[in-house]
């Protein structure tokens, strides 16, 4: 059976069992716990915790999961996987244990199902549920159904939040595929390779605290109704129907290993380290497309960074297959065409998707040349000074600059016959994780583990946001922290974060900068210089008190800095704008791909499969925005659903948000966008818009940057003013300074060249006192000097072969070296007499090319080469004159 097909069975059974068809929430949806989405219940989390009403008492879903825990397992088993489908079924305080089980038995063994056989089944129950034991009973003899511990069976997210004991239903695929082939017969609890577990029923009824019941710690409170969360691993259940031994076999995989076999020319199955190769290129390829369509670029950090390293993987995996062209695109497509019947968005948005590939590759292609020349490089070297072991620092160079995994130093310097300091770049790699992790410590998002937000949060609930229509408010003191701790009061001079039952602060987010201002109170202040969400729903306010005590419970008056509040707004309205201009003008591939707007300036960076925009289209877009502004449009912000949302066609970003309900911001008719960020009230107040620049920031992704305002203004009177001081200099019209300009640089272009002629000329006339200076080693004639700065490699060969020539029939040798900068070139020419005893050109560069950190070679006659070490020229000489006095 297709995987499509199991996916349509699932779908059919519960839409006719009264559930409600959910579409997959997007990978990144916006759980400051999560990097991706990694199951079907996290779209679904704020009904389970009741915080939201759920809109139907059942629902179904396939979602879309990466879990990227052991990205470095991939392909070495074939059991990890990044990405995978969950198809699941939910009840939100409707149906209980019964009717998971029944729905689940039903789907599994009936012919309009999968049709497994149940002599097959086995399942699992926490160890003191009896009651899904007894439920389990009307379908399987007892001999069949086992009790684990909370390791296995209990299920939450591995942070504080909803979860419950579960049952799971294993498939027996017989003594063939027990551990070792060895037959064991004691069910899932012995042996997960010979048992598959295909679905996860959760009985979702508890709040889990800091540790879990998964270690059999108590949860810490129910849940305000019992409901059902399950889980079936769609690959899972492909692999058995299909009748193939792993996920890499199934249909949707197996065409990526398919098109990885066309580019190698090797097979699938034929050896073991290829099939790492296949199976990490299919499924990175899976999980890379997937992230790109749900619009994650490849970048140094967080999401961006994973996929980045995905890619990556895919990239060197096919270099270790022997392939040497770009492939990441034709992955993509087998990937889309494979996908695209369950995720149309893959089609439709392939262009973007495709442009994100190709770039991060040719970027990574380049680096992997420059870090193959510095390879090369440290391979000569260690070999020049007799070792056979490549430094640690070196292979960390590699891993750190040029992105080198560790993986292909190893397999290249095995092929240059040699090892490598592993625990060398162990350590290296250690210190650099110690040193992230305290500049994460140190990073504005705070205290990582979150302990001490999610007790306000549990303790007073969220913050209530007041600064869409007020930029002051009263309100009260909730919790207060230093350094990661809750604490009952903090005195002046402390560094403090402050969390208030309701505040008109906004938390950086969604590209705009937090507001500061102050926090007063009876006998105190608290200056704010950031506020951070660091837990959904809660707002910290981060800054000093400047004056008394503050304490929990204080009522206090909030006040926010207007005038940046002002021209933070202004900038924010201006980026819906020209976004809007820039989607207007170059389709919808151009994706919003992130945004900062800061008082008076802003960035926008967005997707552009056609590369760098054109002068004259960034011209238009300003023009056109501006356009906007005088046509003082009404500024409305309102919530609607999802559904309505677009319906209108407003702008959905990345990340979308929790819940039914979202905030449409609209400026008239010209843009209407999801934003949860504050703006002006008419686009009149923007004043002026003025773009600065448009330009490559890497990986398909461009940037333009504006001010806005009074700040756009300035800028364009400091030009004028600019302008001015530049015709009065250069005695011209402001327009026709360009050409007049032109007319000097080009003037002095020719002088230049006139002058490296003279100097050419100069040095090249020296020959006759360098052959002059020939001193006789060993009974040839040497000229080894180093010539002045900066001659090229053409003026350096002309002045080498002009020496020689005056050497005539003796035996000579020339070796004349340049430095420019901290690197250099040389050249060394032979005589015919001295290349009849022996002596040739390209074989002497050995000799001294190491004391240069160099490298070269050539013909017998004529070598040249360079080097990264000028001050090692005077040593290089002695080696070359050393080697002909043994010669
Ligand atoms: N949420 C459950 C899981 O991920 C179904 O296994």
């Amino acid at each position: 059976m297709q995987t499509h097909e199991i996916i349509r069975r699932f779908t059919d059974h519960f839409v006719s069992t009264g559930h409600t068809r959910v579409p997959s929430a997007s990978l990144i949806l916006d759980d400051p716990t999560l990097l991706f989405v990694n199951a079907g219940m996290v779209q679904f989390k704020p009904y389970f915790l009741g915080d939201a009403p759920a809109p139907y008492p059942r629902a179904t879903s396939i979602q879309k999961c990466v879990r990227t825990g052991d990205i470095e397992e991939v392909g070495r088993t074939t059991r990890h996987n990044t990405f995978f489908q969950m198809a699941g079924n939910f009840s939100f305080g409707d149906y209980f244990k019964a009717g998971a089980i029944e729905h689940a038995w039903e789907l599994i063994t009936s012919g309009a199902g999968f049709g497994i056989d149940p002599d097959k089944l086995w399942a699992t129950v926490y160890r003191t549920d009896d009651e899904a034991l007894e439920l389990w009973r009307k379908f399987l003899p007892e001999s069949r159904i086992q009790r684990r511990g909370g390791k296995d069976n209990y299920w939450d997210m591995g942070v504080p939040g909803p979860g419950g004991p579960c049952s799971e239903i294993y498939f027996d695929r017989g003594p063939e595929h027990g551990r070792d082939g060895v037959d064991t017969s004691g069910g899932p609890e012995a042996d997960e390779d010979r048992y598959l577990e295909i679905w996860n029923l959760v009985f979702m009824q508890d709040i889990r605290g800091d540790l879990s019941p998964k270690e059999e710690h108590p949860p810490i409170g129910t849940l305000p109704k019992k409901n059902i969360d399950t889980g079936m691993g769609v690959e899972r259940v492909a692999t058995l129907l299909q009748g193939v031994e792993n996920v890499y076999e199934t249909d949707l995989v197996r065409p990526v290993i398919s098109r990885a076999e066309e580019f190698s020319g090797r097979r699938y199955g034929a050896n073991v380290e290829d099939d790492v190769r296949f199976r990490v290129i299919a499924d990175h390829a899976r999980s890379g497309v997937m992230i790109i369509g749900d619009g994650v670029t490849p970048s140094n950090e967080g999401r961006g960074y994973v996929l980045r390293r995905l890619l990556r993987r895919i990239v060197r995996s096919a270099r270790l297959l022997g392939v040497q062209e770009p492939v990441l695109n034709s992955f993509a497509e087998v990937v889309r065409d494979a996908m695209a019947p369950s995720y149309p968005e893959l089609a439709t948005d392939f262009e973007r998707i495709s442009a994100v590939v190709r770039n991060e590759e040719e970027s990574f292609l380049q680096t992997l040349t420059a870090g193959s020349r510095i390879f090369d490089t440290a391979v000569t070297t260690v070999k020049a000074a007799g070792s056979t072991r490549l430094p640690g620092d070196q292979a960390f160079k590699l891993h750190d600059t040029y992105g080198f995994p560790i993986e292909l130093t190893l397999e290249m310097a095995a092929e240059a016959g040699l090892t490598v300091d592993e625990p060398g770049f162990r350590t290296l790699m250690a210190e650099q994780r110690d040193r992230a992790k305290a500049d994460a410590k140190a990073h504005k998002t705070g205290h990582s583990d979150g302990t001490a937000y999610r007790a306000v949060l549990d303790a007073a609930g969220g913050t209530e946001f007041l600064g869409y229509t007020d930029v002051t408010g009263e309100s009260r003191v909730v919790g207060l922290i230093v350094d990661g701790v809750g604490v009952p009061a903090a005195g002046k001079g402390t560094a403090v974060e402050v969390v208030l039952d309701r505040t008109p602060f906004y938390a950086e987010g969604g590209g705009q900068q937090a507001d500061t201002g102050w926090i007063r109170g009876d006998g105190f202040s608290v200056e704010v210089t950031d506020v951070q969400s660091p837990v959904a729903g809660l707002s910290v306010h981060r800054g000093t008190v400047t004056d008394g005590e503050v304490t929990i419970d204080a009522p206090v008056q909030a006040e926010v800095d207007v005038t940046r509040r002002q021209a933070i707004s202004r900038a924010h309205s201006a980026t819906h704008l020209v976004h809007a201009g820039m989607r207007k003008a170059l389709g919808d591939a151009a994706a919003q791909a992130g945004s900062l707007n800061a008082p008076g300036r802003l960035r926008f960076d967005f997707t552009s499969p056609a590369g760098a925009v054109p002068a004259s289209v960034l011209a238009d877009v300003e023009d056109e925005v501006n356009d906007v502004l005088l046509n003082d449009h009404e500024v409305r912000a309102f919530v609607t659903t999802q559904d309505e949302a677009r319906r209108i066609g407003a702008m959905a970003l990345f990340g979308e948000k929790y819940g039914d309900r979202v905030r449409v911001v609209e400026i008239g008719d010209y843009s209407r966008e999801l934003c949860g960020g504050t703006h002006v009230h008419r686009s009149g107040q923007l004043g002026l818009v003025k773009l600065l620049s448009e330009a490559s920031i890497g990986s398909g992704v461009r940037r333009v940057e504006a001010l806005v305002g009074l700040d756009a203004f300035r800028f364009l009177a400091k030009e004028h003013v600019l302008v001015s001081q530049l015709a009065e200099q250069f005695k011209a019209k402001p327009e026709e300074l360009p050409e007049r300009i032109g007319g000097v640089v080009e003037r002095l272009r020719v002088a230049e060249r006139e002058l490296e002629k003279v100097r050419a000329d100069a040095v090249l006339s020296s020959a006759g006192a360098l052959a002059d200076s020939a001193e006789d080693v060993a009974g040839t004639a040497l000229v080894a000097v180093a010539a002045p700065d900066g001659i090229g490699g053409n003026d350096l060969r002309a002045l080498a072969s002009d020496v020689r020539g005056r050497l005539g029939a003796r035996p000579g040798v020339v070796a004349l070296f340049s430095a420019d900068g901290d690197k250099l070139s040389f050249v060394v020419a032979t005589t015919s007499a001295a290349r009849d005893a022996g002596l040739a050109a390209g074989k002497l560069v050995p000799s001294f090319a190491a004391a240069v950190g160099g490298r070269g070679g050539g013909k017998p006659d004529l070598a040249q080469g360079g080097g990264t070490d000028p001050s090692g020229i005077p040593a290089a000489i002695d080696a070359l004159r050393r080697r002909l006095a043994s010669a």
